[in-house]
């Protein structure tokens, strides 16, 4: 069962061969008339349950459109709505969904959720976020880095603000892809000490500098994330904000990186808090092929899932 649960979780080879497809599909695509058919129709006649307990705009509709264009179907359930949401148990969902549908792809808050999901079903899952990773973001990202500049290894990328779920995929991709990956921000909101540990035992130690301006000199891709992730009480926000301040990417910041870094933000952003709206529309930015290549990436993931 090829289960596509973590970046740190999945051979290095397996994901090259998924960054390679998505772009190989995507150029082909791109090569198509706007509403012709892909040629390719992997999944005809699959089924795919796209399972919701948080909120998304681009998880759900880039996986619901590349199903869509891999000839498949989908069904998007909401986590509340769901037997799920009142008492039975992520076991015996799993095992019932295997029985309908030929992959599961789930957005969920704890980790054991998705963990006891994949260890249940008979069919593929699909990690579409939890509050300690986001896998599928930082293939895209991977995608988005290389088709601009080239091969991520050896670069200098630098996460600017909270040590959250998507920085420690990034860290995941450190270890996996070859990149050198600095944090700066605050020492509360460190990252897992776990997934350093993770990468450092992988021979990519995550340089911690708590000076923005000087731990994005000489880098060669900038990210960032929202200060208040889904998971996080509301009643963090003002304590977040304050200590997140000094790590806005403003262009100011950006202007300290190499001339030609990328910036990255895996959205939703609230605009001028983490970046401003000046780095985010401007020259540096690639947030929108970001956002696209989500569906190329994840269209990657499910054909390397279901072996088609
Ligand atoms: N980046 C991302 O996962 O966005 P959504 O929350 O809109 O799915
Ligand atoms: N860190 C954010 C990512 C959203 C895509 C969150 O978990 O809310």
């Amino acid at each position: 069962m090829k289960h596509f649960l973590d970046i740190h979780l999945t051979d290095p080879a397996d994901l090259r061969v998924m960054i390679d497809a998505a772009r190989a599909m995507k150029t082909a695509r791109n090569n198509r008339p706007r509403g012709a058919r892909d040629d390719d129709q992997p999944l005809a006649g699959r089924m795919v349950a796209l399972i919701f307990e948080k909120p998304s705009t681009r998880t759900r509709v880039s996986f619901d459109v590349g199903v869509r264009q891999m000839g498949g179907e989908t069904m998007v359930l909401s986590g509340k709505e769901m037997q799920l949401g009142h008492g039975e148990t992520i076991a015996d969902t799993a095992r019932v969904l295997s029985r309908y549908v030929d992959l599961i792809m789930i957005r969920t808050f704890e980790e054991a959720t998705l963990l006891e999901m994949a260890e249940h079903a008979t069919v593929p899952v699909i990690n579409g976020l939890t509050n300690r990773t986001h896998p599928c973001q930082i293939m895209a990202d991977v995608m988005t880095y290389e088709e601009h500049r080239g091969p991520i290894a050896g670069k200098k990328v630098v996460w600017s603000g909270d040590g959250n779920n998507v920085f420690a995929s990034f860290a995941h991709a450190a270890g996996q892809f070859g990149f050198d990956l600095t944090f700066t921000g605050p020492e509360t909101l460190d990252p897992e000490r776990v997934w350093l540990e993770w990468a450092a035992a992988k021979g990519y130690p995550v340089t911690i500098d708590r000076n923005p301006e000087r731990a994005v000199m000489g880098a060669d891709l900038v990210v960032t994330d929202t200060w208040v992730s889904m998971h996080d009480p509301e009643s963090a926000r003002e304590r977040r904000h304050n200590q997140l301040r000094a790590y806005q990417v403003n262009e100011a910041l950006m202007a300290r990186a190499k001339p030609d870094a990328l910036f990255m933000h895996c959205l939703p952003a609230h605009r001028n808090d983490e970046a401003t709206s000046g780095v985010m529309d401007g020259p540096h930015s690639v947030i929108f092929d970001e956002a696209e290549n989500r569906l190329h990436a994840q269209k990657a993931v499910m054909r390397w899932c279901l072996g088609v």
